[in-house]
């Protein structure tokens, strides 16, 4: 059973299937506007190193895709690029940021990583909290395709765990109240005020939550007093 339950992952997060939505003839390519921030980006990189700009690529496909990434945009990326479809499948499957099958409206990443578990009431309170609001298991999407679930592993945003994102935006120092509270505001078509949640007073990035403590004037800058000859 174990057995099975671990293949059935593995089958999940690595391998590709193809499906009717998701096969090398699903017809993709960038639009002329995407066309052109391709161009741009590639541009980026010296001549001979446009394996490069891989990973930006992949995400303008996504985006241009309904945050997903199919098999045929893989293979335009590759060919844009210059590179071997099976070196663009290896980002592609390494990275939690590119979504190998359609996700719903709002794809809500939480992190399960240490200081997020540690942190505050913990990832595993928040996990609970959301499971039971949207009633599905991570990698499941919710039957009126709105919300996708993923556990992943650090976001950056460790100082202020626990944290979920959704689509491109960071929710932060959770507690079970404003884990409903952002998706209540979601379900109801409102969008959320991203960034630290922290009660009342949302602390400002990850300053301290009762005030600064050091650089509490404006600085002096650079070379400031050290040689009045110069
Ligand atoms: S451990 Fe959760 S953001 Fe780093």
């Amino acid at each position: 059973m174990i057995r099975k339950l671990i293949l059935a992952a593995a089958e999940n997060s690595i391998q590709h299937r193809d499906s009717p939505e998701n096969n090398s003839n699903t017809k993709f390519e960038f639009t002329p506007e995407n066309l052109k921030r391709a161009e741009t980006i590639i541009s980026n990189y010296p001549k001979g190193h446009e394996a490069a700009a891989c990973l930006p690529l992949l995400d303008l496909a996504q985006r241009q895709n309904d945050n997903w990434l199919p098999i045929s945009a893989m293979n335009y990326v590759a060919k844009l690029l210059g590179m071997a479809n099976m070196r663009v499948y290896e980002v592609a499957t390494f990275y939690t940021m590119y979504n190998r099958q359609p996700v719903g409206k709002y794809h809500v990443q939480i992190c399960t990583t240490t200081p997020c578990m540690l942190g505050g009431v913990g990832s595993d309170v928040i996990m609970e909290t959301i499971q039971k609001k949207l009633k599905i298991k991570p990698g499941e999407t919710t039957p009126d395709n709105m919300f996708t679930l993923s556990e992943v592993e650090c976001l950056g945003a460790c100082v202020n765990a626990p944290m979920i994102q959704v689509n491109d935006d960071y929710y932060e120092d959770l507690t079970v109240e404003d884990t409903n509270k952002v998706f209540d505001d979601l379900i109801a078509g409102r969008k959320p005020k991203p960034g630290p949640m922290s009660g009342q007073n949302h602390r400002f990035s990850c300053e301290p939550k009762g005030g600064l403590t050091s650089l509490t004037s404006p600085p002096t800058g650079p070379g400031f007093g050290v040689r009045s000859d110069l």
